[in-house]
């Protein structure tokens, strides 16, 4: 299968944060913010693979900072690897002032999601193709993050079982 290089499916998303998305204190809710880069993630994952994609996995997601109703809400989706059938992505997200435009990354997180084929199996993708020396850095990040991932899924997994 011919490799796909990031910048083909690397995707950013604008909203603004509208009163209904914020908690009490006027801020967008952290749900909302992952609603947000689950959305960018499948986008980008889509792009890659133009199959069909869900959510296997959503870990390390941080929230740096608040954003304010009113504020600007930008995600920057890339593919960091693809596997067999399966692809991580990290997701930033970065809060824009639409006065003064000044920007701040607020979130960050990585997500995996599955490609599935027209019966719901998981479905092989093309390989990534890592141009940039970041690309490449994040590229062999990406397997670490795998592994830790597989083992801790497997942990929880079989701890979750218990009982049933
Ligand atoms: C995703 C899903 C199709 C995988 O099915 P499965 O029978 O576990 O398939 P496999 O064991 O072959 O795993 C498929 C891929 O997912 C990866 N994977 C499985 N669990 C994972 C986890 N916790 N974290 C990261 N990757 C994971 C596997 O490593 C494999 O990747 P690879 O082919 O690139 O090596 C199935 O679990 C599912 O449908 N889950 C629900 C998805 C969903 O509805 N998401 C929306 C939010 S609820």
């Amino acid at each position: 299968m011919k490799g796909k290089p990031v910048s083909q499916s690397r995707t950013t998303m604008t909203e603004q944060v509208l009163p209904n998305d914020a908690n009490t204190h006027g801020n967008i809710l952290g749900g909302k913010v992952m609603h947000l880069m689950d959305m960018a993630g499948a986008i980008a994952t889509f792009r890659h693979s133009r199959m069909p994609v869900v959510t296997v996995s959503v870990d390390s997601v941080r929230f740096l900072h608040p954003i304010k109703v009113g504020q600007l809400v930008l995600l920057e989706a890339s593919v960091t690897r693809a596997f067999t059938t399966s692809m991580e992505v990290e997701v930033q997200v970065f809060s824009e002032d639409p006065l003064s435009g000044k920007r701040m990354k607020t979130s960050t997180a990585f997500l995996t999601f599955v490609a599935l084929d027209k019966d719901g199996r998981p479905a092989k993708i093309p390989p990534l193709i890592a141009e940039t020396e970041e690309e490449k850095s994040r590229y062999r990040a990406a397997l670490r993050r795998r592994r830790r991932r597989l083992r801790e899924a497997k942990k929880t997994g079989n701890e979750a079982l218990k009982g049933v």
